[in-house]
Parts: structure tokens; sequence; C-alpha cells
């Protein structure tokens, strides 16, 4: 597919079916991901598989969708991909480097956000669908995983083979979204 194509035809899937996704098509969307640009060149995503029902289950406990927060507001949707990447952040890796710099604590974010644009585009061109999901409590889901101290999560993807086809959602002209020289 050609980068036009690939970029109008990416959209968040909250539906999939339940052919799993074979491991190859896995391991080239991480491939992808690990060739995103990074600050520093300091890569300091750290990438966990999770398909089994009952790790994505806990998973899945620690989300809320939209603004309420409560726990009786998990993304459900989420249980019907049959792969979940969750996208980490190594703090200790940008501490190191940029630790006093006042940029740092963008840094995990602005890094793991390059990758996770990488899955989505690779998602599509491998015939898969995918959604940036960032609604979850940190902390609950640090746990979930078995995150070390430095390691906190910045993404879930849920990666399937989609079962909806959602129209593509509005956007408005980005003309009006452009200044020249000064806002
Ligand atoms: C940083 C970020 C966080 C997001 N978090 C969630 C989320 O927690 N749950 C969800 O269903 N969608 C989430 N989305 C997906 C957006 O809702 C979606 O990208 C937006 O509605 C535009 O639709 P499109 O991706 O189909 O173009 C997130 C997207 C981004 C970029």
């Amino acid at each position: 597919m050609n980068f036009s194509d690939l970029v109008a035809s990416r959209a968040s899937v909250r539906k999939y079916t339940d052919q799993p996704v074979p491991d190859e098509l896995v391991m080239q969307l991480l491939e992808w991901a690990h060739d995103a640009p990074s600050g520093g060149n300091l890569r300091p995503w750290e990438f966990i598989l999770i398909e089994s029902a009952g790790q994505k289950q806990a998973v899945v406990e620690t989300t809320f969708a939209g603004r309420d927060e409560s726990k009786s507001n998990p993304q459900k949707w989420i249980l019907t991909a049959p792969l979940v990447i969750a996208v980490c952040a190594d703090l200790a890796k940008i501490k190191g480097r940029y630790g006093e710099t006042s940029i740092w604590p963008h840094l995990p974010y602005l890094d793991c956000s390059a990758a996770v644009e990488n899955i989505l585009l690779g998602a599509v061109e491998l015939g898969l669908a995918s959604c940036y999901v960032s609604g979850f409590h940190e902390q609950e889901l640090s746990a979930v995983l078995g995150l070390p101290e430095d390691v906190v999560p910045i993404a879930l993807l849920p990666i399937g083979y989609a079962a909806e086809s959602p129209a593509r959602r509005p956007r408005g002209p980005v003309a009006e979204q452009i200044h020249r020289e000064r806002y």
C-alpha cells in the first residue's frame, strides 16, 4: 500500500475477530516500532505482549473509557483483541542522559508515541488493525504488568483482524490549523 493510502485507511478499530495474529507479523510490527526516531537515540521503549485471557482481563480492569475514571467503566472492547501490546518506557535510560533538562519528563511520551504510530500504520500495511489506548490507571497497570520502578506504561495497543470497518472520523480542514512564522 502506498503511504497516502496507508495513512488515509488507518482508523481506530474497537472490535476484532478471534483470528490470532501470526508471530512473524507481531515481530514485523515491533521491528518497525524499533525503527522510530528517538531522542538521543536512546530507544527507551519496552514491549509487553499480552495474549492470555487472564492477563488481558487484568489489564482491562485497569482501564477506563472517556473521562469517567471509575473502576466500573473499563474498556471491555479491548478483550476482543487476540493480542495487546503494552508499550512502556524505561525512564532510567532517559534520566541517565537528560535527567538534568526540562524536557526529560516529556521524552518517554514523545519517543513511545513515535514507536506507536509506526505500529498503528504498520498494522494497516499487514492487514491488521489497532487503536491507541491511554485510558488506564498507571500504577494499577504497572502492578499488573510487573513493571520495575523505573519503567512506566505509555500505551496499550490491542492488535487483531478488524471485525468492524469504522467510517473515517471527521477532521476539519488542516488549513485552519496552519500558521506561518507565528501563531
Ligand atoms: C494519545 C491517544 C490516546 C487515546 N486513548 C484512547 C483510549 O483510551 N480509548 C480509545 O478507545 N481510543 C483512544 N484513542 C483513539 C482516539 O479516540 C482516536 O484516534 C480518535 O477518535 C480519532 O479516530 P481515528 O483514530 O479512527 O482517526 C486515543 C488516541 C490517542 C492519540
